[in-house]
């Protein structure tokens, strides 16, 4: 017979393929991760390989680490380095297809965006705090034509986790997103204006494509600086991305643990 079978057309150990469970446990997870600061300790944490024979299409720098965690398929993506410069694929524009990559070959039942970002003391932030966001917003997309404006900003909630929260003791804030480290005075009146308590520059774009998708998606971002400080906020950045990736994926994984064994709806 030519007819397919969807469940078992290819190698059952490979865990690319989704294995279907008889619940409605979660089965995979798909971490993205921009920078490789922040993705490798995780890597190593939840036993990992790279997959050298990744379904992404050639020349793309996109790495996934794949591999079972306590009954898990675990997935950390990583845009990878960009091919001209070598640093870090950092920003919405390579999140967004990455993220789009990893639903359409892995199929998640959740998605995790973890990173570092900068945070509002005026909110109550301070270095090394690890927040949940309960909402991702664009803070550099300014249109102001009536409708279009809202699309720029393009709020998006957060997958609802209430039990995951209060579990956990973890803080929650918005979290708005932009193309850039630094912060223009027009930049600062949208984030004002989204509320948020932590700024990236990959989360709403996560957010969207999650969204097209259907995928339920969390985002989790340590503090390395602080935006209404007086310091350089690059200077602050580089200076605590170490340490405070510690604390980044210590959350990571008590949300991972958290995770194992429960349905999107339990989280
Ligand atoms: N990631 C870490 N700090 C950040 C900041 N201040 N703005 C955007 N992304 C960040």
């Amino acid at each position: 017979t030519t007819t397919m079978d969807p469940i078992h057309t290819q190698d059952e150990n490979n865990s690319n393929q989704k294995t279907v469970s008889s619940d409605n446990h979660i089965s995979t997870i798909v971490i993205i991760i921009a920078m490789q600061t922040e993705a490798l300790p995780l890597v190593d944490t939840f036993k990992l390989t790279e997959d050298r024979n990744s379904p992404f299409p050639k020349g793309t720098p996109w790495v996934r680490y794949y591999g079972s965690y306590r009954g898990l398929n675990v997935n950390i993506l990583w845009p990878g380095k960009d091919a001209a410069l070598g640093v870090d694929s950092i920003g919405t524009v390579s999140a967004s297809l990455v993220t789009y990559a990893a639903i359409q070959a892995l199929q998640p039942d959740l998605i995790i965006n973890a990173g570092t970002s900068g945070g509002f003391k005026a909110k109550g932030a301070c270095i090394g705090d690890v927040y949940i966001a309960s909402e991702v917003a664009f803070h550099d997309r300014r249109i102001p034509i009536p409708v279009f404006d809202l699309y720029g900003v393009g709020v998006r909630q957060g997958f609802s986790t209430p039990n995951l929260l209060k579990e956990l003791n973890l803080k929650v804030g918005k979290l708005s997103t932009g193309d850039s480290l630094d912060m223009t005075p027009l930049d600062e009146a949208s984030i004002v204006a989204n509320d948020a308590t932590v700024k990236d520059m990959e989360g709403a774009a996560v957010a969207y494509v999650a969204d097209l998708l259907k995928v339920p998606a969390i985002f989790v971002k340590a503090v390395t600086d602080i935006v209404d400080g007086d310091k350089p906020t690059s200077e602050e950045f580089l200076q605590n991305l170490t340490a405070v990736t510690v604390a980044l994926d210590e959350t990571v994984a008590r949300v991972v643990d958290y995770i194992v064994g429960k349905s999107v709806s339990e989280l």
